[in-house]
């Protein structure tokens, strides 16, 4: 699905002296590199604060405890998601509320949230899915009617941009009250080991955050709040300080890479290429994801696996089916659209190095399948 090695073989000679440079200095923890990459993030979103983590899971529960929020509070999230998002919530003794998505862009579904608010209702979890940004202009009138907080996971969607309707832009991660987001290595910025950032414009917030991330602390042994040990170490960050330059030559790679895919799949009824909303740069494809109708999704991840070509299926299972988030308030009735992708996606490789022979191939063992 990704060709981590192949990437790394590109940038060897920037990222190898960066790392060094953490090994020569032996500052591992908090070090110069964690600082430059913060700054140098803040830069990149716009956003004035950037604190980084050790993971994208810590960086929505440190939000979340950022936030307030209290055992309780009822926190609205995409029941078609990793479940990272939904995990979070329950360990805080938050209570998820898990609603449908959008058949199209798969992202969380504006009228479910609407008839989800209760009293109980403190904040909506945007996920932007595979790339492409919830609609957060809808999400943040919504939140503001209702005086919620917005946490956006930005895991898949780092250096997308969202268009409001008129036509200005800004970075996913960076419009709700606090964004997360995840450097697993497979990620659109991704590092070595595991990484995450907490995104905010709001310098109080930011300031609670930065405690939390380190043991509640304000100052050296004074443990003002609870907080968590969630660190981005030093070498991951000097691996991300000398690849967000790349970002958005990578992003562009992947949407060339979809721009192929869409051309081989036009025209064929039983292939739904992604649903992209206004401008290229919208939509930063974490993941190429089709829609199969009409033939059998699962032999056709046999048949591409025979045919040694990796796919995935994200996600099998709607996060309300499963055993760790059932909850007897949800009714199938209302999970329409997310019952009915877990049985219809399937995801393609989709990386920076992909190249027009290696699409090709892909593609055509695809339409030959479908078409018998
Ligand atoms: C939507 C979403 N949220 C959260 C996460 C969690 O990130 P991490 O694996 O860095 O903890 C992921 C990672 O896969 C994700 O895809």
């Amino acid at each position: 699905m990704v060709d981590l090695k192949g990437q790394y073989n590109e940038i060897k000679d920037v990222v190898n002296p960066s790392i060094q440079e953490v090994i020569e200095t032996t500052a591992f923890i908090n070090g110069p590199k964690v600082h430059d990459f913060q700054k140098h993030l803040e830069q990149y979103l716009e956003v004035k604060h950037v604190i980084p983590c050790a993971n994208g899971t810590d960086a929505l529960q440190i939000a979340m405890m950022g936030l307030g929020l209290k055992p309780g509070d009822e926190v609205i999230t995409a029941d078609f998601t990793f479940a990272a998002t939904v995990e979070v919530i329950a360990l805080l003794q938050l209570t998820p509320v898990l609603v449908d998505v959008n058949p199209d862009d798969f992202n969380i579904n504006i009228d479910a949230i609407k008839k989800a608010i209760t009293p109980k209702t403190k904040a909506i979890v945007p996920v932007h899915l595979f790339g492409q940004c919830a609609n957060m202009e809808a999400i943040m009138e919504i939140a503001k009617a209702h005086n919620l907080f917005v946490i956006e996971d930005n895991a898949q969607a780092i250096g997308a941009n969202y268009t409001y309707k008129d036509g200005t832009k800004v970075k996913a991660g960076t419009i709700g009250h606090v964004g997360a987001t995840s450097f697993f290595p497979s990620k659109n910025l991704g590092c070595y080991g595991d990484g995450g950032a907490i995104f905010t414009n709001d310098d109080a917030l930011a300031h609670t955050i930065r405690g939390i991330v380190n043991h509640g602390m304000y100052e050296r042994y004074h443990h003002d709040v609870v907080g968590v040990n969630s660190r981005l170490d030093s070498i991951q960050a000097a691996v991300l300080d000398a690849k967000l330059p790349l970002l958005d030559a990578y992003n562009k790679r992947r949407i060339e890479a979809a721009n192929k895919y869409d051309a081989a799949f036009k025209n064929h009824d039983k292939i739904e290429t992604p649903y992209r909303y206004g401008t290229e740069d919208n939509h930063v494809f974490h993941q190429y994801t089709l829609k199969i109708n009409g033939v059998d999704r699962d032999a056709l991840v046999k048949h591409l696996n025979e045919n040694d070509i990796p796919c995935g299926v994200y996600y099998p299972i709607p996060l309300h089916r499963q055993k760790a988030y059932l909850d007897e308030r949800y009714n199938e009735a209302d999970f329409e659209v997310t019952n009915q992708l877990v049985k219809e996606v399937i995801s393609l490789p989709m990386h920076t190095e992909l190249d027009n022979e290696q699409i090709e191939y892909i593609t055509t063992t695809i339409t030959n399948f479908i078409n018998g």
